[in-house]
Order: structure tokens, then sequence, then C-alpha cells
């Protein structure tokens, strides 16, 4: 067999292969995206058909949210369809629980805001540890009453929602949740509501707002948006970029391979990742491009790789990339470096320690910095095998089974169980590219 994905309690070994990765994969819908398309049918007049949403258990999170404040959320049809929406919002009669998912309960904050209600929203151990103050903060300053664990800093997180009014607000940190959370609560808030932002992030609350025909001026470095009714309408989620990552990394690493990621998102924000491993010399490219849906296939061969460094205003545009970039760093020749991300301390685990860690078990040189991470390229020699701590997170764990694609040894990722939260069916996937 060419691939045994033997489980043991909560963890995958996968075996060593040494062989070519081919065909073509279909990621599952971007969960950046999904998130919002629900949170915006769920606010609009009327029932959206949404297709294509993410499979992971952090958008079942938010699914399950909208049905705790009454929001019709039903299967519509064959492929997956969903029809969203077309009910009044009312009080959430249970703490809504968001298990693993940050999107969910940052966005979710900002669209109770508005809300004449009290919500609770809590998550799992990891969620606990999840900076809040940053959406806390800009709720409050437009008439909502929050307040939090550890001073209104880390969940659970109570929101009473109510008359709320537009401000305009520099974002203290580059993020896409804040940016979110205050434009969905901004949607209901008497005047106008502007986020400004030093740094760009994904736009995705911007870019798929007007869809559902709210009023939304973008400017550089600014969104503004005004109080709206939104109507219904029909929206298709593109494959998602953070998950296609995985299998371009996995291409350029495994000796032979060429692979295509099909119909992945990648518009503004999110593709950082495929400027970072071009530059690395890795071949990848981006064939049938729709400039319209940002929406093309990724094709990725093996090559010899170089390192390089990663930094500044690139950093939000690949954030999530990093373990995955990290382990192309890791086979390439010479030393790289990521700097200027902090905030990957306070993503699903602290990343920079969960990412260094893993790729030490496999025999790979990394140190931690405090703004993210310097690791030592072995010059094309392939992972050993051992045994990988995934920290409970699922971008760590599926970084982890791409180096072990081509490990010489057999890999044993603990904790597997939490690719649940995003990729239901990597192995799956795994499994496919790997056939002969
Ligand atoms: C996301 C934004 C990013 C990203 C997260 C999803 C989003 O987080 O890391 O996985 O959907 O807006 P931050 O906004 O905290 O940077």
């Amino acid at each position: 067999m060419l691939l045994q994905a033997g489980r043991v309690l909560s963890s995958l070994t996968v075996d060593s292969y040494g062989g070519p990765l081919r065909g073509v994969i279909a990621v599952p819908g971007d969960k950046s995206i999904s998130h919002r398309a629900l949170l915006m049918a769920a606010l609009a007049q009327g029932a959206s058909r949404i297709t294509g949403l993410s499979s992971g258990l952090d958008v079942a999170a938010t699914r399950r949210a909208l049905e705790a404040f009454g929001v019709a959320v039903e299967p519509a049809g064959a492929r997956g369809a969903w029809s969203v929406g077309g009910g009044s919002r009312r009080e959430a009669q249970t703490v809504i629980d968001v298990g693993n998912s940050g999107t969910s309960i940052r966005l979710l904050s900002g669209w109770s805001a508005s809300l004449d209600a009290l919500t609770v929203l809590v998550g799992d151990a990891s969620i606990a540890k999840r900076p809040m103050g940053r959406v806390v903060e800009p709720l409050r300053a437009m008439g909502a009453k929050l307040d939090g664990r550890s001073h209104a800093t880390l969940p659970p997180v109570v929101v009473r929602g109510g008359d709320l009014h537009g401000i305009d607000y520099d974002v203290p940190v580059p993020s896409a949740q804040v940016k979110g959370a205050v434009l969905l609560a901004g949607l209901r808030a008497e005047g106008e509501t502007t986020v400004r932002e030093a740094q760009p992030t994904r736009v995705h609350t911007e870019e798929m707002l007007p869809l559902w025909g709210a009023d939304v001026t973008v400017r550089l470095g600014s969104v503004t948006v005004r109080p709206s009714r939104l109507h219904a309408c029909d929206f298709h989620v593109p494959g998602d970029p953070s998950q296609a990552a995985f299998w371009v990394v996995a291409a350029c690493v495994t000796p032979g391979s060429d692979l295509t990621v099909g119909k992945v998102y990648l518009g503004p924000g999110r593709a950082g990742f495929v400027d970072v491993l071009r530059r690395m010399g890795a071949q990848v490219e981006i064939v049938d491009y729709d400039p319209v849906s940002a929406v093309g296939d990724l094709h990725a061969s093996y090559g010899p790789l170089q390192a390089t460094t990663v930094g500044g205003e690139e950093v939000p545009s690949l954030i999530d990339e990093i373990p995955a970039l990290a382990v192309a760093a890791a086979v390439a020749s010479g030393t790289t470096t990521f700097a200027d991300a902090a905030e990957l301390r306070h993503k699903e685990s602290d990343r920079v320690s969960s990412t260094v860690g893993a790729l030490r078990s496999v025999g790979f040189q990394a140190d931690p910095r405090p703004d993210g991470l310097v690791v030592e390229g072995s010059g094309g020699r392939p992972a050993r095998g051992g045994t990988v701590d995934s920290a409970g997170d699922h971008r760590v764990a599926m970084s982890m089974a791409v180096a072990a694609l081509a490990a010489s040894e057999p890999v044993r990722i603990q904790g597997w169980e939490c690719v649940q939260t995003s990729y239901p069916s990597f192995e799956e996937d795994m499994a496919r590219c790997r056939q002969r």
C-alpha cells in the first residue's frame, strides 16, 4: 500500500513514500469567505443560496450559531448547497460555542453587537487564549456593551447589543477579523463606519458586502460602510488558498511531483505564499485566472529551492501559510527568516513555538524569534521520521503531513483530529495525489 494512514488514538502516521505527487486536487471552499457568506446571508431579507461552503468544523460553528439566533440554515438540494436567512434574528437562548474557530468568535462579536440581545460567546481551550480586546474596544466605541474574562481581553465574551453609532477606527493590529467585525456592526449602526488599516489585510468583507446590497466605499487604506438593508443573493465560495498552499508546497518539496490545485481564490491578501515560493525559485504558475472572481488554478512542480526573507507588508497576505512555507524553507538552501509575524503567537496555537517544535521533531533546524522564526535549510535533504506534536493546530498538523510525504521514515502526527476544523478530506486528497 502506498499510503498507510494508521490511526492511533488521534494521531496520523504518514508512511515514507518518496514517490512523486501528481494529479488535480480540489480543495474545500475558502474558510474566511464561508464564514462571511453565512453571516451576511443571515442579515438579508429573503433566503440566499450558498454553494461551496467550507466543510470544516469552524464554519459549522458559525452555521450552528446562526441557527441559535433563529436564522434558517438548511441544505438546499444537491451538491452541498445551503439556503440561509429569510427570517429575523432573535436572542440566542443558549451560549454560543464556537469550538476552535477564532474567525467565528471575532465576527460574531460584531454581528451580534447590533442585536438588542445578550449574547454569550465561548469556545475551546485554544479560543480561551485568543485576544478579544481588539474587537471589544471598537465595538464598545460604537455603543455596544461587551465584557469578557481578564478585563474583557479574553473569551468567554458577553455582548449586550443595541443602538450603535458609526465610528472612524484605526485598526491597531493588521486583522481582517477586526475589520470584518466592525464593518458587520456598522451595517446596523447610525451614520457611517470607517475602518482604517496601516497594512492591507484580506478584503473579503468589503468585497462581499456589496453583493448583498450593502453601501460600501473602499479607498486606499480604508473601508466605509453605511447602514444598509441587505437582500438575498446566490453566492459560490471559491477554493481555499490556505488549503491549496499545502499541496503547492508538497509538490515543490517532493521529487518528481507535478500537481494542479483547481479553482482557488487568489484575490488581494491571500496569494502572498505564491510570491514567496516563486522568490525561492519554486515552479508555481497561476493558470486560467479569472480577474472578476479572482479565481485561478495553481500548478506546481518539484525543483530546488533557495532561502528567502519574509517580512513587512506581505505578512498579512500569508500569515496562515507560514507553517507550510516553513516546510519549504526547511529543505531549501540557506537560511530563511520569517519576521514581523508576532501575530503567529495568537493563532490556534502559538505558531512560532509549535512550528519550530514540529520542524525539529522531524530533523530540521529552526529557531524561534519574538516576531517569527528562522529556518536553516537542509539543502534538499528531506525530513527524517519522527513523532510530531501538532499542538492541536490544524495548519501545523497539515504542514507536517506535507513534510512527511518526502520523509525518509514514517512521521506520526499527534492531535491529527484538529484537521477537521478546516479540511476534513485532507487524507483522501493526500491518497489521491500519491497514486502513481
Ligand atoms: C481571518 C483573518 C486572519 C487569519 C484567519 C482568518 C479572517 O486572522 O489568520 O485565519 O477570516 O478574517 P486575523 O484577522 O487575526 O489576522
